[in-house]
């Protein structure tokens, strides 16, 4: 989106503050923002902090003069190439849904010859409300986009859908919208892309036991791993989602194969060949305790802590790739803390796979266990730089790339 330009309109809700991230995700992007901020909305951030973060002066009054002598509020709402209301408040939409124009935000809405799109965001009673929900018919109607609202714990206290679509999402959209030349908000596999391909993918750490009580394990979460079997079980593919002990529950319409050990899943993927498609994206422990005790090492007194030795533990994906029946598409993941795109490379070499999708799990990423990913798609033919987004959404964008790819549009 560099060259592209949005001006975002703040409504006056709580939400308010994630705009300020919403901007900065923007601009990191190179597109530029300007914003107007209604008289409710500077009760929730200062014109100053958005301001600074912009680069831009920040609007707020219709009838400023300087601004109006040159019909400020017609060249506000045209200069950008799409107008984002984020927070877009229960008042904003029934203004814009019923042609009111009574400030500078709800009259460069009314003014605009861009496209609209809203970001909701109210307490869950506001937005169920029948003048809301009747409002929001019409806005879609009237060709308004929309991303979110998401369900979730709303700062009232209360728990529904209201809130907002988190920036990073709020911003994936927008990219996706520009990059689709205005056709769509979300990079989708077209349904039933997949019909009759089979799946397999791979989520979350495995657990490699020292005794009955103790074992090794890692931080991974299994969020991305669900999240890309969902999208490709909804883009058709018959898809079986081999998962090491994670917390989530199973996407609808996966078959499940729960495992423990490294070796318990290399035998359960086995169990799912033939594929035409596996993404491995679970963090698999590359070592195991050489022996698993049956009784529970005792700390005895005076004693020296014991230590353990590992054997080393099969490498599934380097044996997907080596398998009599190969997956036709075989996607491996890095999670590296350094040189994230030279480990990836050196990996697709190493692992003979097709392609990596490689994530920096730094600590200070909160991508392990976070909700929100930011990956690079290594191929032979060179490296795709996916922004940050929200696991979910890196899912259905894999499961499109992947729909592309088999399909042959795409390597
Ligand atoms: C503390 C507080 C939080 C509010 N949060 C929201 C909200 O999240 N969504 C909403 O639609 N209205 C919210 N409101 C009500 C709006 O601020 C009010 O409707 C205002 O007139 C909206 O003005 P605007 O649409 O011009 O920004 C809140 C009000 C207060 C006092």
């Amino acid at each position: 989106m560099r060259g592209k330009s949005v001006l975002l309109i703040i409504g006056g809700g709580i939400a308010a503050y994630k705009s300020l991230e919403l901007i900065r995700q923007l601009k990191t992007r190179g597109c530029g923002v300007r914003a107007i901020l209604t008289q409710a909305g500077t009760e929730f951030v200062t014109p100053l902090s958005v301001a600074s973060l912009s680069g831009e002066k920040v609007f707020s009054d219709l009838f400023s003069l300087t601004d109006e002598a040159e019909m400020g509020h017609i060249q506000l709402s045209r200069s950008a190439d799409l107008v984002v209301v984020a927070p877009a408040t229960a008042d904003l939409m029934a203004k814009l849904a019923n042609g009111l124009a009574n400030d500078l935000a709800s009259t460069a809405l009314l003014a605009t010859d861009k496209p609209v799109l809203m970001a909701p965001a109210m307490n869950v009673r506001m937005w169920n409300h029948a003048a809301t929900q009747r409002n929001l018919a019409t806005l879609k109607k009237d060709g308004v986009l929309f991303v979110g609202p998401n369900d979730g714990e709303m700062a009232c206290g209360e728990y529904g859908p209201g809130r907002m679509a988190e920036p990073a999402e709020i911003a994936a959209a927008i990219e996706t919208y520009f990059a689709s030349g205005g056709r769509t908000l979300e990079v989708r596999a077209p349904d039933g892309a997949l019909n009759g391909l089979r799946a397999l993918v791979t989520a979350g750490p495995t657990q490699e036991p020292i005794d009955p009580v103790r074992f090794i394990a890692n931080r991974s979460s299994g969020k991305q791993g669900y999240a890309i079997a969902d999208a490709l079980a909804r883009a058709g593919a018959e898809t079986t989602l081999v998962s090491g002990p994670v917390e989530i529950a199973p996407p609808a319409g996966v078959r499940l194969l729960k495992v423990t050990t490294a070796r318990e899943m290399l035998a359960a993927c086995e169990s799912a060949l033939p594929a035409d498609i596996a993404v491995m994206t679970a963090a698999v422990a590359d070592w195991r305790p050489e022996v698993a005790l049956n009784s529970k090492i005792k700390k005895e007194a005076g004693a020296a802590a014991p230590s353990i030795r590992m054997a080393e533990n099969p490498d599934i994906l380097a044996t997907l790739a080596r398998h009599a029946t190969r997956p036709g598409l075989l996607i491996g993941f890095a999670a590296e803390t350094d040189d994230v795109i030279a480990h990836a490379q050196a990996k697709l070499k190493k692992k003979g796979c097709d392609w990596i999708v490689a994530n920096d799990v730094s600590p200070a990423t909160g991508i392990m266990g976070g909700d929100k990913n930011t990956v690079h798609i290594v191929t032979a033919g060179g490296v795709e730089d996916w922004p940050e987004m929200p696991k979910s959404e890196v899912g259905t964008r894999l499961a499109a790339r992947i729909a592309d790819a088999v399909r042959g549009k795409a390597a």
